[in-house]
């Protein structure tokens, strides 16, 4: 039988080793929650990355970590401190991942950086080679392996491969100042069909291939020799029945409560109000622009003081990489200066963690919050906001949402707003906490209608028959 083989970066296991031995966490972030389920369903496997340096591993330790893996259903491709160190924190995270958001003042080019991200693309293209059976379907994810596609079209021309890019793909402004800008498109164009979470990203690619490969692009169909590649967005959704279930489950919990939730209830009553966040520690993801605009709130509607928490889970991330590790500093100061600055004996305007939290500690955030501040300078979809609104079983609740973030496309029911604009966080959040329920009710009910129908396993089934199809259309073309 034919198989799908995943291919990302991470793993959707994270290993950790302390003292000889390992521990397995579920990875963070949308690209590993999202396909995790698409993954669990299906025959094929998942080839990526570990989360720990492969080399120098004892011999033991490494044949139990295999093993874990495979049971699993995954493959790990091998790196070593140099490959993390030059390929994942430098090339990925800080070439990349900051042009393609649009922190141009972040990016670093480095050769020595480019060379690794090339070596290693090759390292993956290698295992996936070794697993590869005539007749397979590979799907490429996001911007860590953008050569892939070519790397494995030149090897076995005849294997059907897709590539989905969990971020924004920026405009050709942008791209263009990239020094590699060819030799990333050329890789990308590897694929049979390449996948956007949104129009306007795909737009933006499509704009790059023409200007910058000078290819002929119709549609959404690029010529490329004596192929032609398609272009689609298809915005990932979630696992709603999960999240929706979960959260039905926690509503009728009559077992002990955890610490967590106590907690969090003792702040939810008619007059006092929680206002969530989740989010990897990230720049994009605006986190010191929501805590100086939560300021501004509190300075601009003083009678909310005591009434509203802001709770924000911060998951730490990429942790080795110094703009993560100013964001990181400047986000501690933030929150201990208003804390001190509003605190009374009985209220602290701002909680916050600095950790991740199992999936029951999620849910019980999710389902004790008032309003969701999801307020990304620049996200390329942003599942949080979808998951908020999946946990809102009795149909209350208000997300206040950014515009810069792709999921605000499917979510215009949502308080859309522009996250520099503090004025605008102010007044969206007073209109959140004063909405009548009925108002909350109608928007949840249409939100959720949508995230329903077009969940994680309709994004994956879409995707995977457009990949079909382009099999179909190269038999017609022989
Ligand atoms: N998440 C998690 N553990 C946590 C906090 C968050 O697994 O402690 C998950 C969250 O449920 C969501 C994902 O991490 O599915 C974050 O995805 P999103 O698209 O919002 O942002 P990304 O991290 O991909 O930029
Ligand atoms: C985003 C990216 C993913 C990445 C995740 C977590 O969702 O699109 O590719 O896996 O962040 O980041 P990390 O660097 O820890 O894998």
């Amino acid at each position: 039988m034919n198989k799908t083989i995943i291919v990302s970066n991470r793993l959707p296991l994270q290993v950790s080793i302390q003292n000889n031995s390992f521990n397995v966490v579920p990875s963070v972030g949308g690209l590993a929650t999202g396909m995790k389920s698409v993954h669990a369903e299906g025959n094929g496997i998942w080839v990526g990355w570990s989360g720990i340096p492969e080399n120098n591993l004892d011999p033991e330790l490494s044949d139990q970590i295999q093993s874990k893996i495979r049971n699993e259903k995954c493959v790990s491709v091998p790196l070593t401190n140099e490959d993390i160190e030059e390929y994942y924190e430098g090339f990925s995270n800080r070439a990349l991942w900051p042009l393609f958001h649009y922190f141009m003042e972040y990016t670093n080019f480095e050769q020595k950086e480019w060379e690794a991200y090339k070596r290693v693309n090759e390292k993956f293209a290698e295992v996936v080679i070794e697993n590869l059976e005539d007749g397979d379907t590979v799907w490429v994810h996001d911007y860590q392996l953008l050569l892939l596609p070519q790397l494995i079209k030149n090897k076995k021309p005849n294997t059907t491969i897709g590539f989905f890019l969990h971020i924004p793909f920026p405009s050709y402004e942008i791209f263009r100042t990239f020094p590699w800008r060819e030799e990333i498109l050329t890789g990308m164009l590897g694929a049979d069909l390449l996948g956007f979470h949104t129009y306007d990203y795909e737009r933006h690619f499509l704009s790059s291939v023409k200007r910058i490969m000078r290819l002929e692009v119709q549609f959404n169909e690029i010529s490329y020799h004596d192929r032609i590649i398609k272009v689609d967005s298809f915005p990932m959704g979630i696992d709603y029945d999960k999240f929706y279930n979960a959260a039905l489950e926690h509503d009728n919990d009559s077992k002990e409560k955890s610490d967590l939730r106590k907690r969090l209830e003792e702040h939810t009553s008619d007059d006092k109000k929680l206002i969530l966040s989740i989010d990897r520690m990230d720049y994009t993801k605006g986190i010191p622009n929501r805590i100086k605009a939560f300021e501004y709130f509190l300075d601009n509607y003083p009678e909310y003081k005591e009434k509203v928490r802001l709770v924000m889970l911060a998951v730490p991330s990429r942790s080795n990489v110094p703009q993560y590790q100013k964001l990181k500093r400047e986000t501690d100061e933030l929150v201990g200066r208003i804390n001190g600055k509003f605190a009374t004996v009985s209220w602290t305007p701002i909680w916050y963690f600095y950790r991740s939290m199992p999936f029951n500690n999620l849910i019980e955030l999710y389902t004790c919050s008032d309003v969701a501040l999801i307020t990304p300078i620049r996200d390329g979809m942003n599942l949080v906001a979808k998951e908020y609104v999946a946990t809102r079983t009795k149909g209350n609740g208000v997300l206040i949402l950014s515009e810069m973030a792709g999921a605000s496309k499917e979510m215009n029911e949502a308080l859309l707003i522009n996250p520099n604009s503090f004025e605008d966080f102010a007044v969206s959040l007073k209109h959140a906490l004063t909405m009548p329920l009925e108002e909350q009710q109608t928007r949840i009910k249409f939100l959720q209608k949508r995230l329903k129908r077009y969940d994680v396993e309709k994004w994956a089934d879409e995707f995977l028959k457009a990949l079909e199809d382009t099999k179909n259309s190269k038999n017609e073309n022989v």
